[in-house]
């Protein structure tokens, strides 16, 4: 292991220099994978604006009943046609989602945890990778903990997913994790996002902050960002804004969007960010004739 104490600050991002082995695949990071691997992820990002919405409800893998996704029966289904990808637990997918839906499915495997423990970092992989191709799964979604007390469990479920994803051409979808003592700070999401694609991550789960052009051009597959607490819609479409300007590859937004009084019309607005290149401000007018 190399000698830390004699480590220097990383800083030569070029965040101004698009990546160098794109080939002629639109996902970064993606151009030497074989064909299954490129379909899955073609259905996540799409091909013409290289980007995703995806729209995450797992909440209920630890939090149980969430506000605004107490009937996911009800709530989940009429938000499809906004959005390209459903991050859901298996037992939400099969129980709530109609089959015939042509959505890209990023399902939750990883889990253990519940809002009742202190520590949540310590998780399992819950959902084998038979049930994961059953479910059609377009990449499956595993839980890291960062500098947390679960790290080391939380690389080996990765690993252990990667191993089998490679095996069977299913992407895997790393999820940086913030635990309520952990710094959200750039150097933080340089190391987590860095660490998570070298152990062969496809994708990235994780926070916007402040110089996220550099935690983007250091991390060598595409980034999708979370959304987080429940912001006013204007100041959520400001967020999603600066992730995709910042070289977000998507969103992969719950709250903001399942606890909007205006659900859908939010999702859209999303949507004109992400695949039409509307400002924050322009999409903020677009939700509000919407919603009149
Ligand atoms: C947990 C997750 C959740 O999917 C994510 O937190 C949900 O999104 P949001 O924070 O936008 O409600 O990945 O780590």
């Amino acid at each position: 292991m190399a000698d830390k104490d004699g480590l220097k600050v990383a800083k030569n991002y070029d965040p101004e220099t698009p990546f160098g082995n794109s080939g002629s695949f639109h996902v970064k990071g993606s151009n030497n994978l074989d064909w299954g691997m490129k379909k899955h992820l073609s259905n996540i990002f799409d091909p013409k604006s290289g980007k995703t919405v995806m729209f995450a409800f797992d909440h209920g893998y630890f939090m149980g009943s969430t506000a605004g996704l107490e009937r996911l029966d009800l709530v989940i289904p009429k938000l499809l046609p906004a959005v390209d990808v459903l991050m859901g637990t298996r037992g939400a997918i099969r129980t709530c989602i109609p089959a015939d839906s042509r959505k890209a499915i990023a399902l939750r495997v990883s889990s253990g945890s519940s809002m009742i423990n202190d520590d949540l970092s310590h998780e399992i992989v819950a959902v084998d990778m038979e049930d994961s191709i059953r479910m059609n799964a377009d990449c499956i979604a595993v839980q890291t903990f960062i500098g947390a007390d679960g790290q080391l469990s939380s690389i080996d479920n990765l690993s252990k997913c990667i191993n089998a994803g490679l095996r069977y051409s299913i992407p895997v979808l790393g999820v940086v994790a913030v635990g309520k003592d952990m710094e959200r700070t750039d150097r933080f999401f340089k190391l987590a996002t860095r660490i998570v694609a070298e152990m062969g991550a496809n994708i990235v789960k994780s926070y916007y902050c402040d110089n996220f052009e550099e935690v983007v051009a250091g991390c060598p597959v595409p980034i999708v960002v979370a959304g987080g607490k429940k912001l006013p819609e204007k100041d959520a479409l400001t967020l999603a804004y600066n992730a995709i300007s910042g070289g977000a590859a998507g969103l992969d937004m719950g709250r903001n969007i399942f606890q909007s009084e205006h659900s859908l019309e939010m999702a859209f607005a999303i949507r004109k960010i992400v695949h039409e290149g509307f400002t924050d401000k322009e999409a903020w007018e677009f939700y509000q004739d919407s919603i009149n």
